[in-house]
């Protein structure tokens, strides 16, 4: 089997290599790919992840059994459904129902129909009545969301009437975020630890994977600005078997019913964001999508052919699929570019790395790297080539095992101005959950 993957982080780095175990492939494609990805699959850095049109060009001329499209912008826009008009099987949703990610007004409105359990909030478009709102309610911390797609940056937590008030002006007067911002969300502040679960379904089942914990902010102790995400574990130790059976019951099957009814079947991997608050589990977000950097922790203990899953949701026969997980643990470090997720650097040399880009004992997730395009040059050079450079992740019985492997790789790996997390984890140890 031939699979052409859209995507170019370590999220599809993590998604190729589980795609790559599979005794079903015969060859893999990525469009755009990267310096990592390069090692396992033929690359075609010319076609963007979000090229429509580009992307279907190259599948005629590539001839995949599969697509497989991994981020989300071109889900949102629409790529599934331009594959599927020019007769490809793909992975991951059609645009009606990738909004689940693209508009949180569309997915709020649906826990609201629904009954299923988020934050209480209110729509506006017009600054004014929003503002109003704000005054009224008087409740601080409070959250602003951008409707649409904002690189994950569409989020304001306000501590104070004048953030709030600030917060609501960029989006809705001064366009900071474009037309995702000219509708916004403002809702109540939820506390408690985050959880990530990752879901297959095919529009009528669906199948948990192993729960992961992010690390969104730059620094250590949470601190600094929020990030695409700076480090993961897996399994998430607050997610217990309790909490997992609420979360079926009350949140995983009303979304997938809910939107088998609204006419808008999800097919692919849909990302739960979960805080699990006093008051018991709330969704914070839903993505259309694989998480990143948690995909790079979830995969690796995924013991079932990628290839038999990804065929049964797009046959729709996921009800009759056994999906088999490691009871390992599984840790990812995220090394980044010094500066990111303001301005950084790229061009550095990544020194460490064997010929194919990895290091031995672990699995070294190119995120933004290229190699130095010097054919006369015997061996392959690897240069950062945006803020997350790495995710450098290890498997073992313990998470302390898994961390410690992956930070004792960390420390031969070297470019210029690195910086990472060194508490990815700890929070995962401190309650308890080794001691197993
Ligand atoms: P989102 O893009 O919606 O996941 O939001 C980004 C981050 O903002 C989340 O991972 C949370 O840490 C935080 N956040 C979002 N909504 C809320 C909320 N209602 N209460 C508290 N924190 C929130
Ligand atoms: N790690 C968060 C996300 O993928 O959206």
């Amino acid at each position: 089997m031939k699979i052409l993957t859209v995507g170019g982080g370590g999220r599809e780095h993590a998604i190729i290599t589980a795609l790559s175990r599979s005794p079903k492939v015969e060859k893999l494609y990525a469009a755009p790919g990267n310096g990592g990805i390069s090692a396992i699959a033929e690359c075609h850095p010319e076609v963007k992840a979000t090229d429509i049109e580009g992307m279907v060009s190259l599948a005629k001329k590539l001839k995949p059994d599969y697509v497989f499209v991994a981020p989300d912008d071109p889900l949102v826009m629409g790529m599934v459904d331009r594959l599927n008009e020019a007769g490809f099987k793909t992975f991951g949703p059609k645009a009606k129902a990738a909004v689940l990610e693209g508009s949180k007004v569309f997915s709020k409105g649906l826990m609201k129909k629904y009954g299923i359990p988020t934050a209480e909030y209110e729509t506006f478009t017009d600054p004014d009545k929003a503002i109003a709102y704000i005054k009224e309610k008087n409740s601080y911390p409070t959250v602003i969301k951008c409707d649409g797609l904002a690189l994950g940056k569409g989020v304001i937590i306000a501590e104070d009437e004048a953030q709030a008030v600030n917060a609501v002006k960029s989006m809705l007067l001064d366009g900071k975020f474009g037309k995702s911002g000219s509708e916004i969300v403002i809702e109540e502040y939820l506390t408690g630890p985050e959880v990530t679960v990752l879901a297959f379904t095919d529009g009528k089942t669906v199948k948990p994977m192993i729960s992961s914990m992010d690390h969104k902010r730059a620094y250590d102790g949470d601190k600094g600005l929020n990030t695409g995400g700076m480090g993961t574990i897996a399994p998430n130790p607050l997610y217990t078997a309790e909490k997992q059976a609420e979360c079926m019951e009350k949140i995983f099957l009303p979304t997938v019913r809910a939107m088998e009814k609204e006419g808008r079947p999800f097919k692919g991997c849909l990302y739960f964001g979960l805080m699990l608050t006093p008051g018991g589990a709330r969704v914070i977000e839903y993505n259309c999508r694989f998480g990143d950097p948690e995909t790079q922790v979830v995969l690796p203990l995924l013991e079932t052919d990628l290839v038999d899953i990804m065929e049964a949701v797009w046959e729709e026969r996921l009800v009759g699929l056994d999906i088999k997980w490691s009871d390992k643990a599984c840790a990812c470090v995220v090394m980044a570019s010094g500066g990111y997720p303001e301005k950084y650097e790229t061009g550095k040399e990544i020194k460490g790395l064997d010929a194919k880009g990895q290091y031995e004992g672990v699995y070294v997730y190119h995120a933004g790297t290229k190699i130095e395009d010097d054919y006369l040059k015997k061996e392959a050079k690897y240069l950062t080539a945006g803020g997350r450079v790495l995710g450098i992740t290890a498997v073992d019985k313990t998470l302390q095992g898994a961390l410690d492997k992956a930070y004792g790789a960390v420390k031969d790996i070297a470019f210029e101005k690195a910086h990472y997390r060194s508490d990815i984890g700890k929070r995962a140890l401190e309650s308890g959950y080794d001691l197993i």
